[in-house]
Formats: structure tokens, sequence, C-alpha cells
């Protein structure tokens, strides 16, 4: 039997994510998107499908027209990407209301098609979304994660081999708390070949490094003037892999918290073990007074984000 991922929303991040995800011939990928969007995830589906004898990558790849669902049945993951991305000004929290109504109407119509399957969300605001998502599927928390924190650690570690002239596969650093310009980069976890970050850069350049990850996404949308894509398509793409491969790779990722890191009926940022069942394991790191100061301050946004969502 293939494997088969839909990914809901074909724009920029879910066509990114398509095209990485297809590179890997792991599974067959469904493309489908809102009415609106017409016959673009069939036109995006046939050009990933053709680029297969070139690439050497075997992925079925299929689009479907006029936001129809059919072919999403029986996925092994979901991944929605679905909503409105930011404009330049705009904080990723101004775009509960808008994206509140995409997630329900995309659950109502994939989940009794694939009621089995992992969910991955990376709509934004992220850990609200997240939470909407475990609520409304009401699946089992395991299946329903949020992508941000791949991503976030993933952009620190793009600056750091950038400051340090090193090779990006000597960087591992761990970012946690929510996806927003509050989330907890943990420097003294963060490490280049072994050694803590902290023995590597001077304090100034490290916070620089610290405040860069924060704002990265905002960095992007101010030159792009929309969301950026190809790392967050990557990030989707790595997660889904992590899942249909049981690999247990552990990465920092939005996941309903049941007590974890002293917190309860929230999704937030931390570190889990991707297998099988979606999040295998929810890994509890020891913080700082300052650390925990700082994630204090992510929930508290992540809370006041999620009072406007309308249940
Ligand atoms: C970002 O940080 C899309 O929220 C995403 O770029």
């Amino acid at each position: 039997m293939r494997s088969k991922i839909t990914i809901v929303g074909v724009g920029n991040v879910g066509a990114s994510c398509a095209l990485w995800l297809a590179k890997r011939g792991i599974a067959d990928l469904m493309l489908v998107d809102i009415p609106a969007a017409k016959t673009m995830p069939v036109g995006k589906g046939l050009d990933l499908l053709q680029a297969g004898p070139i690439e050497g990558y075997n992925a079925r790849v299929r689009g479907n027209a006029d936001g129809s669902y059919d072919g999403a049945e029986n996925s092994d993951i979901v991944i929605i990407t679905g909503g409105l991305p930011r404009k330049p000004g705009m904080s990723r929290e101004d775009l509960v209301g808008a994206n509140q109504q995409v997630i329900v109407d995309v659950l109502d119509k994939v989940l009794p098609r694939s009621p089995n399957a992992v969910y991955i969300v990376v709509t934004n605001p992220l850990d609200t979304m997240t939470y909407l998502a475990v609520k409304h599927s009401g699946l089992p928390k395991q299946r329903v994660i949020g992508q941000a924190g791949i991503l976030d650690s993933a952009r620190m570690a793009a600056f750091v081999a950038q400051e340090l002239e090193v090779a990006v596969e000597n960087v591992q650093t761990v970012v946690l708390g929510g996806h927003g310009d509050e989330m907890v980069p943990l420097t003294r976890y963060s490490t280049v070949f072994g050694r803590p970050l902290t023995e590597w850069l001077a304090p100034e350049k490290l916070n620089a490094i610290v405040e860069r990850t924060r704002k990265g996404g905002g960095e992007i949308v101010n030159l792009l003037g929309t969301s950026a894509y190809y790392a967050p398509g990557a990030a989707l793409a790595k997660m889904a892999e992590a899942v249909l491969l049981d690999s247990r790779l552990i990465v920092p990722a939005s996941t309903y918290l049941e007590g974890e890191y002293g917190l309860s009926d929230i999704c937030f940022g931390v570190p889990v073990k991707l297998g099988a069942n979606g999040v295998e394991q929810i890994i509890e790191y020891d913080l700082t007074g300052e650390e925990k100061a700082m994630a204090d301050k992510s929930v508290k946004i992540i809370r006041e984000t999620m009072s406007a969502l309308k249940m």
C-alpha cells in the first residue's frame, strides 16, 4: 500500500511543502484548496508530477479543482496550510478571526475522509489554530501537531552557521515556546559541534541572533510582502516524513499540554518525539528562572489570542 499525504491549501507554503515531499518520494500527494482556487491545485499537481522524471522521484501527485476533497480519503497525514498569510505590519495574532473559519471548514471536510490521519497545522496564529484543531476535531491530542519550533530552530541555526562560518550540520538549536515574537530560544541547550553556543559567541552577538530569530518570520514578510514559504514548507515535509517513517525524530513543535511544563489546556512549542502516532512523547527540559519568565510571556500572548476564538 502506498502512503498518502493530503495537503490542504496549496498556495506558497503548501506548494513548497508538496515539492519537498515529492522529492522524498515517500508518499503520494493529494492537493486540495478552496473553490476560489479553481483549477490551481490540478495545475500544481500536474507540474510536480512532470518534474518526477527529471528529479527521479516516483510520487504520484494529484490536485483537485473547485474545492473538491475527492481522493483525500484514507490519508496517512493531512497537512493544513490554508488561511490568510501575514502582510507587512500584521502580527500572526491579527489573523485569528479569519483563520478560525478556515480551520473549522477544512476539518469538517477532511476529517470524515481521513479520521485516522496525523494532522499537521501551519496556519497562523499557529499555537491558537493548533489548539482549535485539537478541540474541533476531537482527535487524540497526539495526532494534531503544530509546525513552528522546527522552523524557528532552523532560522536560528542558519544565522549561527552564517555568523560562525560553519556548516549548518554542525549546529543544533532549540527554540521553544509559542510561534510569535516572544518565542523562547534556549541558547544553553543550543550547540555547535557539541559545545554550547554561549561558548562560541559573545553575549551581544548571541542576543542579536536570538532577536533576529524571534523576528525571523516578520523579516521575511517585510522583504516579500507575504509570509515565508520555502523554510516553512521544508519544516512541514520533515515532520511529515518523521511521522510516516516512524523515525522518532525529536523536534520542537506545538502540542496540547496536560500538565507538562506546568501548563494545561494550551498548545505550546516544546520538544516532541515524532513517530507513527504523531507525538510519541513530550520531552521536558528544566528551565532556568529567566527561561521560565520568557516562556510565561509567550504563554500569556497565546492565551490572549486564544480568548479571541469563538468556541
Ligand atoms: C513564519 O514564521 C509562516 O509563520 C510562518 O514564516
